[in-house]
């Protein structure tokens, strides 16, 4: 039996280093790959033999506790889902090169382990607005998640109740504050796409605020022009009749530009609970393009609870956005979604830490894929990282029990590597601990 565990996490590891593979931004790669995925014709001989290989059932795991990593949930969640519905959790921007950067960015630093240290009583807590949290890994905003499982955000606030974890909310969530909120059992962070319209922001912003959410996540990376190649190559092969399902065409992104089908940005906002029952009429973009600091003045004054602003990447935003009063920050490209910089965020983290000057609490996320990935970015300055795709993955596999575990195996990887490290609690966690890189 060992042997037999033992090859299928070869086959496992093998498939995972083909889709980490410069060959999966190849066009040529992805259509084989896709086309597989929704039963059509591979057309790519070259790749055919690869692209069987993804198609032995027993290569991916088949119950939340057969993973052994968090990657383990991506193979299981592309089998769940149809392609145009993974692809669109997978995309990054152009060659999906920075959806890689933010990996390989992890890879590049090393860990210096201090010995004879008695690590037996571990501390992994850390406070955020004076909200003391079990661990500092918390569920960056995911949208749609009822494209990956029926229970949607909801199934991801019962696993982030279980495991003690805190979950911000998208606003193009497909579940509601309320529910996800009731479901969390605590109030939720509440991701901003402000729209053009100020009264819409507003709206969204008291709505948050009487369902007791603590603070407000203003998105500002995304400037509705996100050229996602590898959504619109999944598009493509999937076979399925989209607005079966989705009664209006518009997919927010194609081909580098918003686009509204038949039903145009209402229909699309129809399943979209937070915009429900709100005035859409000169509604044109969630995130528009004229977003600036006046926008954000505007917003600290009517905020009545913790501002922080998402996408910072650079020490002369951070340093803005103290002097504007935002709350906190998180350093994020959108997880390689928004513009291909192809620099990965933790190193961007060191500037943004600077910027700050200690003044106000850093989350960072994206690629976050290990328990020393946190422990790297908390030795950098972050009080806290987001995960936005594993958690999306465990939750497309296997609903509430795969979000769960991909939590528990974090903090169990973290755990280890505070231990190995030497470093008792968080806050011990300093930049004396790392090795590898030049600033
Ligand atoms: C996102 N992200 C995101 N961010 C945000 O502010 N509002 C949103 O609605 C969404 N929606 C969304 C959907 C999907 C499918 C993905 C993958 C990501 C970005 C997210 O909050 C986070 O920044 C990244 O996902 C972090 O990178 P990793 O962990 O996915 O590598
Ligand atoms: C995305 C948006 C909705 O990344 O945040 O797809």
């Amino acid at each position: 039996m060992k042997c037999a565990a033992d090859q299928s996490k070869t086959r496992r590891k093998f498939l995972r280093m083909l889709s980490a593979s410069p060959l999966l931004a190849s066009p040529g790669f992805l259509a084989s790959f896709f086309a597989n995925s929704a039963g059509g014709e591979v057309t790519d001989k070259k790749f055919l033999g690869w692209s069987d290989s993804f198609q032995q059932s027993d290569e991916v795991i088949t119950s939340p506790d057969q993973a052994f990593e968090v990657m383990d949930f991506e193979p299981a969640a592309r089998k769940a889902l149809p392609p145009a519905h993974f692809g669109y959790l997978a995309t990054g921007v152009d060659d999906d090169g920075t959806v890689r950067a933010n990996r390989e960015g992890y890879l590049r630093i090393q860990i210096r382990a201090r010995r004879l240290i008695d690590v037996e009583n571990l501390d992994m807590s850390v406070s955020l607005f004076g909200t003391k949290w079990n661990s500092p890994i918390v569920l960056s905003p995911v949208s749609a998640q009822k494209a990956f499982h029926p229970e949607g955000e909801v199934a991801v606030a019962r696993a982030a109740r279980a495991q003690g974890h805190l979950m911000m909310l998208s606003t193009v969530a497909t579940s509601s504050i309320e529910d996800v909120t009731a479901a969390a059992g605590t109030p939720v962070w509440q991701q901003l796409y402000p729209t053009n319209v100020w009264e819409v922001s507003r709206a969204i912003v008291k709505r948050a605020e009487a369902a007791g959410s603590p603070a407000i996540v203003l998105t500002v990376d995304l400037q509705e022009g996100s050229n996602r190649e590898t959504l619109f190559r999944s598009q493509l092969v999937d076979k399925r009749e989209c607005s079966a399902c989705h009664k209006s065409a518009y997919t927010g992104f194609a081909r580098g530009r918003p686009r509204a089908g038949s039903g145009g940005f209402a229909a699309y906002a129809a399943r979209k609970p937070m915009l429900n029952g709100l005035d859409l009429s000169k509604v044109t973009a969630v995130q528009p393009p004229t977003l600036n600091w006046d926008f954000v003045k505007r917003l600290r004054d009517a905020v009545t609870v913790k501002l922080l602003i998402k996408g910072i990447v650079t020490r002369e935003d951070a340093q803005l956005a103290v002097e504007h009063g935002v709350d906190g920050l998180m350093v994020s490209n959108h997880g390689g979604r928004a513009e291909e910089t192809l620099r990965p965020t933790i190193e961007s983290l060191p500037e943004v830490i600077e910027g700050v000057a200690g003044k106000i609490p850093v989350i960072v996320d994206g690629g976050i894929r290990r328990g020393t990935d946190i422990f790297k970015a908390l030795a950098l300055g972050a009080t806290a990282v987001g995960i936005g795709r594993p958690h999306s993955w465990g939750l497309a596999a296997f609903g509430q029990p795969g979000v769960e575990a991909v939590l528990e195996i974090l903090r169990r990887e973290l755990r280890t590597i505070m231990r190995q490290a030497g470093t008792v609690s968080v806050d011990k966690i300093t930049r004396n601990y790392i090795a590898g890189r030049s600033s």
